[in-house]
């Protein structure tokens, strides 16, 4: 059996040694390509492979009719609007992805970013603090809950809204459950996002929600950057002077943003929330365990996809 890791990102090699570890102890054989860039080296490489391992990257109907001995694909990590579901579904191929494990190092970069724009992305100004500011988380998942847990340490009052996560859950970690998104919006200080890119979600970061929020406020994004409304992210900006946006996902309009808000508006150069050795390791090695689960025993704990 051939199992591809196909990171256009890589992983940190700490974890790569895990993966093979795994991958090895099984009796199979491990494929690196990383920094491929193209696709059509996505393309040669899965045409032989049986299991394949990603990140962010784009498994489609081109790639998966490309992967004729195909049998899962594991998206380490937790977002995976970047498999076409139907298709792999269609080509008898199991998508799973690895809910948790990089959580941890996308909430903390989240406060990365809050102190940044608070301190006025550390141009040594007089900034403020979060102590007492009033957080929205906007989904409660796994990444969400990891930011209550840490913003109780920055001593921030908790919010969060989320339409599937039950109020109880939410109240029981000493978050206060809001009924809206609106509501969310016109209570915080500052909003992190957290929330999948599905048809329901994209472009949902509009005018009329951010506009909601109080003067001086934050919006945080180290979601996905198809939940924003950038043009209209951008034309509220334009009239709010006092709006800032922070941002590990670079937008499509990252010049304009860059060029119009100055100082009230950042974003990483590359996708960075779960770009830590933890999380690499974490998920990495879920996603071998889970392949090897799937391949030997046939277990589809963590399937994403219909059968
Ligand atoms: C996720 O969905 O798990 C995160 O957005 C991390 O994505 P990445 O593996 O591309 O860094």
């Amino acid at each position: 059996m051939k199992v591809l890791v196909a990171t256009d990102k890589p992983f940190a090699k700490v974890a790569v040694d895990g993966i093979r570890k795994e991958i090895e102890a099984a009796g199979y054989e491990l494929v690196l390509l990383e920094k491929y860039g193209e696709k059509a080296k996505l393309l040669e490489a899965v045409k032989d492979a049986n299991a394949v391992i990603i990140r962010s990257d784009i498994i489609d109907a081109e790639v998966l009719d490309a992967a004729k001995e195909l049998k899962i694909v594991v998206r380490a990590g937790a977002g995976y609007d970047n498999v076409e579901l139907e298709a792999a579904t269609a080509h008898n191929v199991c998508v799973m992805n690895t809910p948790g494990q990089n959580s941890n190092a996308v909430a903390e970069l989240a406060f990365g970013l809050m102190v940044m724009a608070v301190r006025n992305m550390y141009n040594g100004t007089s900034g403020m603090e979060l102590m007492g500011k009033k957080l929205g988380i906007h989904a409660y998942g796994n990444v969400g809950r990891n930011v209550a847990r840490i913003a109780k340490g920055f001593g921030m009052e908790i919010y969060a809204f989320d339409a599937f996560c039950p109020k109880e859950v939410i109240e029981k970690d000493g978050v206060k459950a809001v009924g809206s998104a609106e509501e969310l919006y016109s209570t915080c200080d500052v909003v992190s996002l957290h929330i999948p890119a599905t048809v329901e979600t994209k472009n949902s970061i509009n005018y009329a929600l951010v506009n909601k929020m109080p003067k001086g406020a934050l919006l945080v994004n180290t979601a996905r950057k198809e939940v924003i409304n950038e043009a209209e992210l951008i034309q509220l900006m334009e009239e709010r002077a006092d709006l800032k946006y922070m941002t590990d996902i670079m937008p499509a309009a990252h010049e304009t943003f860059a060029a119009k808000f100055a100082g009230r508006y950042f974003s990483t150069p590359k996708k960075m929330g779960a770009q830590t050795a933890e999380a690499n390791i974490n998920a990495g090695i879920a996603a071998a365990k889970q392949i090897v689960g799937f391949l030997k025993d046939g277990c589809e704990k963590f399937r994403v996809n219909k059968k």
